[in-house]
């Protein structure tokens, strides 16, 4: 069995500590209430988005803190847990598929669910899975180590279901994956009610950290060695510091991006109606910030932006591209579109297809509509079936591949800086990514060893291009 994460010094300290429930010993006063455990074993199974991948990282922070140690197979592992995402029925209907995998097979063990899928079904997972023993939704998190508290005690069915919070779920000791680039949350939850999306139902209403916070964690992150950092919430442009500062996004944006060692600075996601020209200006006046934009559209077609509840319409949303490519710096776009939401007619989807062709997006994330429980547009009528839905994606995925043929051909010939990410072995290649959130794979002449570009920043002629990566050869 291979532990992925060694004992930090707190957890020496809970290890060492024998006191028992009432102990008052410095060890136990360190970590809080938890003493005296066997080291458990625990696996993680992580669905879903950004957001996800993140309160995973400090899941296992938690953990860790109490003692637990990660193995790398659900097999090796006491305790297994899925961090689920709801936000398609596909991505739902995969963590009841890995659980039934265990139904028979994983006695011994004790099962979690996590996240959107926990929040959304809550006890009822206990009545589909009954090898299930606990249940909690990410607006939960922070009661976590209770929670394993009374999953030690024999509890069989332990929740955490409360979206009654005005808390951010922090730790200081979030194990992240990434040794170069980390995740930051800045704002959980969300206020909006798109018609088609369960996130509100999901994850609570929003709740800003303070930016004394979001600031000292840049700082610290700097310090360790990070050189990006990537803002995170479902929608950051409504963040608003709660403390007297009260900084809006775009002044958290620019301060985040000089913290001194902070080279480069993303963020995802945003919502049209918030994003406000300042960021914009933020971003055109401060280099660390980068290259690109992820702006989510989801529909070229006033009528069916209308039906989706999405308080923008296609000319403000192209109003905020015009800020973009006024910039001084050539911005990457990106967006996400669902196609086949109720009532959308073909004519609609063509005028999805023309606003492609308007902004000359870098990258479009593309779903077909899937109704989901709770949300306004469940009740709607005029369903699309399911095969015009799978036409119109392929069209608009080809149609956006024509676009991206075109703007990566566009970089031939150009100088990008590369944060590396990666080499592979297979092709004796590099793998950068630009400013701009493009894969450029690359080769060096002299390179000494395997290891020595990794984390580095390097610049890189691109000498070919395709619909989804860029090619060259690094230049210094
Ligand atoms: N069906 C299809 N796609 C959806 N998204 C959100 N909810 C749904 C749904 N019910 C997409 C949106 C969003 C992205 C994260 O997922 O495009 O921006
Ligand atoms: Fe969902 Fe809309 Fe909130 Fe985004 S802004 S998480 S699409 S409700």
């Amino acid at each position: 069995m291979k532990a992925l994460n060694a004992p930090t010094r707190v957890v020496d300290l809970i290890l060492t500590c024998l006191g028992g429930p009432a102990c008052q010993c410095v060890e136990a006063r360190a970590v809080g209430p938890r003493y005296n455990r066997k080291v458990k074993t625990f696996y993680i199974e992580t669905f879903g988005c950004q957001m996800n991948a993140h309160d995973s990282e400090k899941v296992v922070g938690t953990l860790v803190t109490e003692g637990y140690q990660q193995v790398e197979t659900p097999e090796e592992a006491e305790l297994v847990f899925y961090n689920t995402c709801s936000i398609r029925d596909k991505a739902e209907q995969k963590v009841f598929h890995r659980l039934q995998q265990f139904q028979r097979d994983g006695k011994g063990k004790k099962f979690a669910v996590l996240g959107c899928v926990a929040q959304q079904e809550g006890e009822k997972i206990f009545e589909k899975a009954p090898h299930v023993s606990m249940v909690c939704g990410s607006a939960s998190y922070n009661q976590l180590p209770q929670m394993l508290v009374q999953l030690d005690a024999g509890n069989k069915r332990v929740t955490g279901l409360s979206l009654d919070t005005d808390q951010t779920f922090e730790t200081p000791l979030t194990r992240r994956d990434n040794p170069h680039r980390a995740f930051l949350t800045i704002i959980e939850g969300c206020d909006k009610s798109c018609a088609y999306c369960v996130v509100p139902f999901t994850r609570g209403p929003e709740r800003s950290r303070t930016s004394a916070s979001v600031i000292a964690e840049s700082r610290k992150l700097a310090e360790m060695g990070y050189s990006e950092i990537m803002l995170l919430g479902q929608n950051v442009n409504s963040y608003r510091d709660p403390s007297p500062a009260a900084w809006d996004f775009a002044k958290l944006l620019d301060e985040v991006g000089r913290v001194p060692g902070i080279r480069r600075v993303r963020f995802t996601t945003s919502h049209p109606r918030d994003f406000v020209q300042p960021i914009m200006e933020a971003i055109d006046s401060n280099p660390s910030l980068c290259n690109h934009v992820h702006l989510p559209v989801q529909s070229g077609s006033d009528r069916m932006l209308e039906a989706m509840r999405r308080l923008y319409t296609r000319e403000e949303y192209l109003q905020r591209i015009a800020w973009m490519k006024a910039c001084r710096r050539e911005i990457a776009i990106t967006t996400d579109v669902i196609v086949g939401f109720p009532g959308e007619t073909d004519e609609d989807f063509q005028t999805t297809l023309a606003l492609l062709d308007e902004v000359e997006y870098d990258s479009v994330f593309s779903f077909k509509y899937s109704r989901r429980p709770n949300t306004h547009a469940l009740a709607l009528d005029d369903q699309i079936p399911e095969e015009e839905k799978t036409r119109r994606l392929a069209v608009l995925q080809e149609h956006q591949r024509q676009i991206q043929i075109r703007r990566n051909a566009s970089y031939v010939g150009r100088v990008e800086e590369c944060l590396v990410e990666g080499f592979n072995k297979a092709t004796g290649q590099w793998i950068g990514r630009t400013s701009q959130h493009k894969t450029l794979n690359f080769v060096r002449a002299a390179a000494p060893s395997a290891e020595d570009l990794l984390g580095r920043y390097v610049d890189v002629r691109v000498t070919r291009s395709g619909p989804n990566s860029l090619a060259g050869e690094c230049v210094n």
